[in-house]
Parts: C-alpha cells; structure tokens; sequence
C-alpha cells in the first residue's frame, strides 16, 4: 500500500458509538488503520465513498467530538508474529494486557499503546541457513526456543524465496535484527524474528490436506462418540451455565495440541477474570510444565469495545496459522461465537446497513464460514504438516438452536456438541446429548483411533444403538410404565444407564477422571457391552435382569471409570465380567436341573 501524504486534513464529521465518519479522506483504503483524535484511537476503514470514509474504532470514543482529526497509515491492521507471543494475554488488537495493566492500573486507559512484543529482549537464536543456499517462502531460517514447549521457527515470510546472502551465526538476538539476507527476483529481503500480517487476510498454505488425526481430548463423550479431527472445526451450542466454557477449558487444558489459542469473546468480565487467574495456575498433564507455556489468551469482554470483539476472532485465527505453519498443531477457542455475530449485529446497525434475520446483517453466514474455513490440515509452505482446529461455543438465547448463529455455524462445522439444559440440570456432564450431537469425522480419523485402541469403532457404534434402543424403550416406559416392559427390554434401560453413569458422566473436578487415554475409553466400553451383551443372552435364557444388576461387577462398571487409572488396571475387568455372568448361569441351569 502507498503512503498517503500527511496533513491530508482529515476531520472526523459524525460519531455513532464505535463507528466514525470522517472528511477529507480521498485515496483512504478498505481496512487501512486510521488513528483518530488527539489520543490517536487506533480504527479501520470499513466504507469509503470518495471524500469521506467510515471508521470503525477499537477504542472508547465517548470523548470524541467532529473536527478531531484522522491521520491514516496506509496499512491495514496488522499483527506482530514472532518470539513472546506464547504466554501472552492480548486484547482484540493485539495489546498486550498485563503490561497496558502495569501502565494504568485496573484500567485500560484510551489511546495507551504498548508493543505487542518486547522489541528489547533478546532470544537465542540456532541459525539453519547457510550462505550460497537455495531457499523458498515458508523454510525456517532459525529455531528460537520459545519456551520450554515450544520450540519457535523463524520462517521466511510467505513471497520471501532466493539465495541466502548471508546468515548471522548463532547468539542471541533481537525481533528487529537481521538474522539472515535473502536475495531475492524483487531485490535483497532481510529476515528477522518479527513479521507483520495483515489480520484479516489467511495466511498462505501449500496444500490443504485432509484430516486424518483426532485431537484426542480425553473427553470420552467427545472422543469415543463425537471425535474432533485435527483440522477440523466443530460448534457446541448450549444455553447459559450448560457447560460451554467448562468444556472448553477441559479441551484446552488436555487435548494433545502443539499450541492452545483461547480467545474469551464479550463474555462477561468477571467470567474472563477467571479465565486470566486460572489458567496461569493450570499445569499441562503431559509435560508438568504451567499450560501458557503452550497458550496465548485474547480477551475481550463484554465491557470492553464492541468493534475489537469483532477483530479479536481474526486476531486468535491469525496467530494460530502463524504456529500452523510451523508444523504445529493448533487448537482455537472461541466462548462465544455469539457474542461476536452481537458484535457483527451492533456494528451493522451503526453502520446503517439493512438487517437480515434477527437483526443480524447479511453477511453474517459469509462471516462465519470466513472464519471456520480459516480452520483445516495443511502441507505448510514450508515443508511441515500443521493444522489448526477450531471450537467455537455457541450461546443461543433462551437455548433455542433454531436462530440464525446456530444454524449457520452449524453449516460450516462438522462436529456438533450439543448441550442439553436437561442433562445439566440433572448434573449429568459434560451436558453433550448424544442423542442430538454427531461428528462427521468419524470416517478420516478412524484409522488413528483403532491404532490406538483395536476395535473402537464398533464398540462406538454398538453403544450408540444401545443408546438409541434405550431412548426408545424410556418413551415406551413413559407411556405405560417400565414394570410393563419385558426384561429384554428393561434391559436397555438398565445399560444406558451403565453408559450414562460409567462412561458419558465425566466430571471435570475429580482428578482421576478429568482425563481419560484412547485406550481406556474403549476398554471401558468394552466392559460394559460385554455386560450388555452377556445379559441379553441370559435374559433370553430365563434369567431375571434383577439378578443380572445385582451381579457386583454391575456396580463395578460405573465405578471403574475412576477406580482404575490406566487400561492395565481396567483390562481384567471385562474377563471379570464374563466370569461372573458364566457363574449365574450355571448356577442357574443347575437349579433348572435340580
Ligand atoms: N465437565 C464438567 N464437569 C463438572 N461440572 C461441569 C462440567 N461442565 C459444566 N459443569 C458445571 O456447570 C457449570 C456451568 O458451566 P459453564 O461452562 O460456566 O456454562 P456456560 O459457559 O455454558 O454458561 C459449571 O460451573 C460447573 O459447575
Ligand atoms: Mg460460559
């Protein structure tokens, strides 16, 4: 983008909340970032008709007034990439919060800048470039270790290829020092650790591929019933206090992703407070070492400018591409969706723009599928594999799913979690009905998960009719009463119960439970099908189901989850089982034959 001259004279000529009129702004640009007022408010053009252009501002512009002036940039709103991301707290424009807290205390004060990273600390940096090389856009000139978790690629920018001119040696560095000099078609480029993107344009990829891997969450209901692919993009809709940041929090603390990106999004302030207290004290299971040595937090709440809501979506995206294309595996959160498209809806509304359903604008479902197709498993420019995934909570009002944000995140997802006010209400969590919840990656990742735990896919697939046979049989039982089922069928009944207790009621509090390995989830299914499965066979024998439920490996099913830690400890149980089923039925046949 071109400079523009300075002292062009912009003026701004109406102020409507967060969105900004302003004069004297010929050859302004679409998403260029302006600075409006004395206090210089960062905002971004989001009309522009000859002379004047419409901003939408970041910042509070309670004190703004026409005639404040408008300097523009001539670049659009861009992020700063590099070393110090990780373990950073942002806003949606990418300030950093603890230090904008340092500086004015509880509050943020208007117009308060601070470097997005720390431009003075110095990293050490292990070169990979040698000098005569050929290199292309995408290749890691360097590793910087980031923190103990993360080991940080410093990539030659997408459009940067050529001969390496020179390369530094290893030391420790700056962001802003050249580390290495590219020559390249366009002339020399000079690499270094920080690299600006343009926040709303998707970062570039060699090739999108196709999802294969699950991101294992040890979450069983999500997991054994409702897989995530990595790369893939999945929507749990629920109505308030169902679970959805519960659940988040759970797939963030322990999915196997390289990077976590959460980003707290107009929810209420204190809820987010909590978010920033508590996830610094969180450890990561596998490692030991603090989780934000794996995790950038962004946060916006509801107090906090509704037009940076809107940006901090791409803000989160962005960031996770940049790891993506590092060869990581990316987790993105986002509680809630809903109060961005709320966003989408109030800037639309200042803006004048006709409203489409409920009040939300037109463009809502292209907003939407922007942002999940910014989702997916790639061949990086670079050479790597990486994904990013994306979870992104839905906060219907009232719970209804029927309305527009829902029902168009459900187009460009393929994962559905549902949340159910019932379930959560009767302290069954995680809330996800599995009756109304599905997952079309069970196909590509299928393949991983029966490495993992042989056998999975059916034991998943015999559940779930279990399921469905029981909610069938509960209707029935509804109607006339379940004394007046025959055994076979209370016998549904009596394993969806099983199933609900023993292996779908995973509670986030109990330490021995809140993670669950591959393998012990279909061990433990396994257990209990067998259960299913023996009884049946008995029950068609003459054997009471209430001799069956008062066998003490019944009880064992629903307490094995916690009782046993691994799928060694849990392996006897299903040989257990059998015996005991084999025992009531020659105790039986021998009092037949008496
Ligand atoms: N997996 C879980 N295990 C245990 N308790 C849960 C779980 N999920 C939700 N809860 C309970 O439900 C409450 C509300 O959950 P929350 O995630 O805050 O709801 P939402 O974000 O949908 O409004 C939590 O405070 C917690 O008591
Ligand atoms: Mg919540």
């Amino acid at each position: 983008m071109s400079r523009p001259e300075s002292g062009s004279g912009a003026r701004v000529t109406r102020v409507s909340g967060p969105v900004v009129r302003a004069s004297g702004m010929t050859g302004s640009l679409m998403y260029e970032v302006v600075r409006v007022g004395e206090l210089g408010l960062v905002g971004e053009v989001v009309r522009q008709n000859g002379d004047t252009a419409t901003v939408q501002v970041y910042e509070d512009t309670s004190m703004l007034k026409p005639g404040a002036s408008v300097e523009r940039t001539g670049e659009p709103l861009s992020l700063w990439l590099g070393p110090g991301l990780i373990g950073n707290i942002y806003d949606g424009i990418q300030r950093p919060l603890p230090e904008l807290f340092r500086k004015g205390g509880a509050w943020i004060r208007r117009g308060e800048r601070a470097d997005p990273l720390d431009l003075s600390r110095r990293w050490e940096f292990t070169p990979l470039l040698k000098a005569g090389e050929a290199v292309t856009e995408g290749r890691a000139a360097g590793l910087v270790k980031e923190t103990p978790l993360v080991e940080h690629k410093v990539m030659l920018p997408p459009g940067v290829s050529g001969t390496v001119r020179s390369a530094v040696p290893a030391g420790s560095y700056t962001l802003n020092d050249a580390l290495a000099v590219i020559d390249t078609p366009a002339g020399p480029a000079e690499i270094k650790m920080l690299q600006k993107w343009p926040v709303r344009l998707p970062r570039p990829a060699r090739e999108r591929l196709r999802v294969s891997q699950p991101l294992v969450t040890g979450q069983r209901v999500i997991d054994t019933f409702f897989p995530l692919g990595k790369g893939g993009c999945a929507c749990i809709p629920g109505g308030f206090g169902t679970g959805k940041t519960i659940t988040q929090h759970q797939l963030a603390k322990w999915s196997d992703a390289g990077i976590i990106i959460f980003i707290g999004c107009g929810e209420r302030g204190n809820e987010m407070t909590e978010v920033l207290r508590e996830f610094p004290e969180l450890k990561d299971p596998r490692t030991g070492r603090p989780l934000m040595e794996r995790t950038i937090l962004i946060a916006n709440t509801s107090n906090m400018p509704v037009a940076a809501r809107e940006v901090s979506i791409y803000t989160g995206i962005t960031m996770a591409e940049y790891y993506r294309d590092m060869g990581f595996d990316v987790a993105v959160f986002a509680d809630s969706t809903s109060r961005w498209a709320e966003a989408l809806r109030e800037m639309a509304s200042r803006l004048e723009e006709m409203p489409a359903e409920e009040g939300f604008p037109a463009s809502l479902p292209s907003r939407l599928a922007q942002f999940y197709e910014r989702g997916g498993a790639v061949a990086t420019l670079g050479g790597d594999r990486g994904s990013v995934s994306i979870v992104g909570a839905v906060s219907p009002p009232g719970g209804d799913f029927s309305e527009p944000v829902t029902q168009h995140t459900r187009r460009f997802t393929r994962v559905f979690w549902s949340l159910d006010t019932e379930l959560a209400n009767a302290r069954h969590y995680p809330s996800i009905n599995w009756l109304r919840s599905y997952s079309d990656y069970l196909e590509d990742v299928g393949e991983a998960w029966e490495k993992a735990a042989p056998g999975w896919r059916a034991l998943r697939d015999e559940a779930m009719a279990a399921l469905q046979r029981e909610e069938h049989f509960r209707q029935i039982a509804r109607l006339v009463g379940p004394d007046s089922l025959p055994d076979g069928q209370r016998l549904f009944l009596f394993t969806g119960g099983l199933l609900r207790d023993g292996f779908l009621a995973q509670s986030a509090f109990d330490e021995a439970d809140a993670y669950c390995p591959l393998d012990k989830q279909a061990a433990l299914l396994g257990a209990i099908l067998a259960f299913h499965r023996g009884a049946a066979e008995l029950i068609k024998n003459g054997v009471a189901l209430a001799e069956l439920s008062a066998l003490p490996c019944a009880a064992e099913l629903v307490r094995a989850k916690t009782a046993y830690a691994g799928v060694k400890e849990l392996a006897p149980l299903e040989a257990r089982v059998k015996e005991e089923l084999a025992g009531l039925a020659k105790r039986k046949s021998a009092e037949a034959a008496a």
